[in-house]
């Protein structure tokens, strides 16, 4: 009988442990997320230590549930694939080990994914099963998440794909500042939905943020298909700082303290409650912040797009499910006449979808993991 192409991914890199089973990297037959959300939460940001408990014990109902919604069974798999990272090293190691183990038990391969790779394949995998030649190639992907800002210019030869790293943040990631500004606001954990929510309600004229010009070496040839990463750098750690400085400068200190007495004196707050604990003043620097966050992001993307000769654009990453930064890229790539496609937002955030499925032309390559696959923790992708 032919092989039905089945993967089962596994991603455990930070704080979602996550299982899925994809036929031939286009055909999501499950996709089983346990968020530890609320274990991170009380602290502001996802402890390790904790991160790996959870992943423990969440690691075999999560992988039992992937194939029961998938309907299939261990021996119907074709291998198994897990992020090597980029992560936190703990917490890889707990999808790793079991990756392994169930690959040896099983005598199946197995394939070790980047995290960031799968965060590309999660809106390829989409695209795919929708309209493969909507996005055509090359395409310049931007990776926007919590631990990453990057641009890719990806590219496709034969079954196997090319990442050339054609920008990156200098320091926090795009995710981060959101995370960061929602809690000195604050704000719950993770900040991101919570700042999309409540910039829906404020002017996003009301501060006017700027972000420093950031040196970088001069291109040295138009292409940057083979360079080195170059002159398409973020830098957010600058307007994390401005909106804390003007916390101070307008005196915001006392409503912050409240609102965030608020919250914490409520079971499971969700940002709809946060509204009625923010005043004109922070609602406008709330949205302030977003739009000088996705502009600073929209244009320097679509600069790339047009300077490398990207034929679409691909936007993927926890940050990709803002609302706001949907609808701006959206209208940008109509202006520009590029072709632009995002993940569904359950495929926006860490999932295991995207890790079969960046699986799938590896598998075609026969490019297995060795035995001693271990943790990375700060593997990087494409030159
Ligand atoms: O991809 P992801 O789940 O994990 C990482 O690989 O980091 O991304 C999580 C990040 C967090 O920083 C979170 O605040 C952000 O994505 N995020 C958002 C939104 N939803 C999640 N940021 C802005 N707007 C959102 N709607
Ligand atoms: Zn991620």
């Amino acid at each position: 009988m032919d092989s039905r192409g089945l993967i089962l991914g596994i991603e455990s890199s930070c704080d979602e442990t996550s299982a899925a089973v994809v036929a031939r990297g286009r055909d999501q037959l499950s996709n089983v997320v346990a968020s530890q959300i609320a274990t991170h939460a009380r602290y502001g940001g996802v402890v390790p230590e904790l991160a790996s408990r959870e992943h423990l014990l969440n690691i075999v109902p999560v992988i039992r549930a992937s194939l029961a919604d998938a309907g299939v069974a261990f021996a119907d798999l074709d291998a198994i694939a897990v992020t090597e990272g980029p992560g936190l090293a703990g917490a890889l190691l707990v999808g790793i080990t079991y990756a392994k183990a169930l690959a040896f038990a099983l005598g199946k391969p197995l394939i070790a994914v980047n995290h960031l790779e799968g965060h590309i394949h999660a809106v390829l995998l989409e695209q795919a099963a929708l309209d493969e030649a909507a996005t055509p190639l090359p395409a310049l992907a931007l990776v926007v998440s919590g631990g990453h800002t990057h641009l890719y210019l990806t590219q496709q030869r034969g079954d196997s794909w090319h990442y050339s790293n054609v920008g990156r943040t200098v320091d926090d990631a795009a995710g981060e500042a959101f995370d960061k500004v929602a809690k000195l606001l604050g704000l719950g954990y993770p900040g991101g939905p919570w700042i999309d929510f409540l910039a829906a309600h404020g002017d996003p004229r009301a501060v006017p943020f700027s972000f420093a010009q950031i040196k970088s070496k001069p291109h040295r040839d138009n292409s940057a298909r083979s360079g080195p990463a170059s002159q398409y750098l973020f830098s957010f750690s600058g307007i994390k700082t401005a909106v804390l400085r003007y916390t101070q400068t307008h005196s915001l200190e006392a409503s912050i303290q409240a609102r965030q007495q608020a919250l914490a004196s409520m079971s499971n707050p969700r940002p709809q409650d946060a509204l009625a604990l923010c005043d004109e003043e922070t609602l406008g620097l709330i949205a302030s912040f977003q739009r000088a966050v996705v502009d600073d992001l929209r244009r320097k993307t679509f600069r790339a797009a047009e300077e490398l000769g990207a034929a679409s654009v691909l936007v993927s990453g926890g940050v990709a499910a803002n609302r706001e930064l949907r609808v701006r890229f959206t209208a940008e790539a109509a202006d520009h006449g590029i072709p632009i496609a995002f993940p569904s937002l359950a495929l926006s955030t860490d999932n295991a979808a995207m890790i079969a499925a960046a699986a799938w032309p590896k598998f075609l390559a026969r490019d297995f993991a060795a035995e001693d696959l271990s943790a990375q923790a700060s593997l990087t992708l494409g030159r």
